[in-house]
């Protein structure tokens, strides 16, 4: 990919990773991803702002030598994943001298995990200003997204906000900026917030407070396209980190003989009977991204499970997990499913979600297939989930 120009002496420099499937081992990359280098110079030096992912080494350095520089004197270290600081110690072997500028937690997390030297770096405090050329950096500490050391660099000249990971989305584009009227982009960026920022959603509205002292006109983050219309993100975020939910179900779901496919289709009629937007997501055949995006604003989290030995179902644990790390805002809870002749899967799996501020709603356990009275039950079930949806709006 050629460099692409961000301002006057600001440069793209990332690399796209088009056939990235997955990430960590864990996060499913529909679209690929990005990583998003920015190369600044001032006459034939320059500044870093984090690297790329190791895989993408020699596409990396290619862009560098494309930009004509003699020497890079400084790299930024955003974040310590080595999505963003893998190339690290390939840009020192290049450039000896070159100085890392991170803070305290970051310089720990890179001095171990690659074998970094305590004079590589110049260690940095929040709020800090520093100077390369005509540019001022300010450096504002954020951490928890997503991970402890983690911080933004303002410019306060050209009014860029660097994020990392921040505001990010796996999104692998050749465009350099979001356009907003495009709708997958809005679901990058949610899907992205859902598996890597809800957990800190609390820590998130913080941060959002703080950058509102802030006159940004470009945000640019490590993953996907930048936006030069910064409040189209700002706002989702606003919206998503909100204690707001919507009117939602979803239903995360696994049935081995069809009994609580039964139960889940019956509850999901009775829903949909009383105008609720319900969804069921079968846990072999849902990709878990489109899960946990559902879990960013469904009020209304129903676990269905059968009963394997005593236990739900692994698939089903997987997604309690899931809830339980993920700790979406919903509201009310509550788990169906069946078993044949014992079970303490109703228990296992509430246990599994008892860090989740919830209501939890009646369960609906029924033995094999369900009776016209476990029927009545689900309806009940589907009449109490309107009424709490109800009391939402009061
Ligand atoms: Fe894109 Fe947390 O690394």
């Amino acid at each position: 990919m050629p460099i692409k120009k961000v301002k006057e002496d600001i440069y793209w420099v990332g690399t796209i990773d088009w056939d990235r499937r997955l990430f960590d081992e864990l996060i499913p990359l529909p679209d690929g991803t990005s990583y998003n280098s920015y190369l600044i110079k001032n006459q034939d030096e320059a500044l870093l702002i984090d690297t790329v992912d190791p895989s993408k080494k020699d596409e990396f350095f290619q862009n560098i030598k494309e930009a004509k520089i003699k020497k890079i004197k400084y790299i930024i270290a955003q974040h310590a994943e080595q999505d963003h600081s893998g190339c690290i110690p390939d840009v020192l072997r290049e450039y000896p001298d070159c100085k890392i500028i991170t803070n305290q937690k970051c310089k720990e997390l890179l001095t171990d995990e690659l074998l970094l030297k305590q004079e590589n770096f110049y260690e940095i405090k929040d709020e800090e200003i520093f100077h390369f050329g005509d540019k001022t950096f300010q450096f504002l500490f954020s951490p928890w997204v997503h991970w402890p050391e983690t911080f933004l660099t303002y410019l306060p000249e050209t009014k860029i906000l660097f994020t990392c990971d921040f505001f990010g989305s796996h999104l692998a584009t050749s465009e350099l900026w979001a356009d907003s009227k495009k709708t997958y982009l809005y679901r990058a960026a949610k899907r992205y917030y859902a598996e890597i920022m809800m957990p800190f959603r609390q820590v998130i509205k913080k941060h959002l407070e703080k950058l509102k002292g802030l006159s940004i006109d470009i945000i640019a983050p490590s993953h996907g396209p930048i936006y030069r219309n910064p409040e189209y993100i700002l706002s989702a975020y606003q919206e998503w980190v909100s204690d707001q939910v919507k009117e939602e179900v979803v239903i995360p779901y696994i049935s081995m003989h069809g009994c609580t496919q039964k139960m889940v289709l019956y509850l999901m009629e009775q829903l949909m009977k009383k105008n609720i937007k319900v969804t069921p997501y079968h846990l072999i055949y849902s990709d878990v991204g489109e899960l946990a995006m559902a879990l960013v604003d469904a009020a209304t989290i129903i676990l269905a499970s059968p009963t394997v030995l005593t236990g739900p179902h692994p698939q089903i644990v997987y997604a309690a997990y899931l809830c339980k790390i993920l700790k979406p805002k919903a509201r009310f809870a509550g788990i169906i499913g069946s078993f044949g002749w014992g079970s303490k899967m109703e228990q296992d799996l509430l246990q599994m979600l008892s860090n989740l501020n919830v209501e939890l709603l009646p369960s609906v356990i029924v033995k094999s297939y369900p009776t016209k009275d476990d029927f009545l039950k689900l309806g009940q079930l589907a009449e109490k989930i309107a009424s709490s949806h109800a009391k939402l709006k009061e």
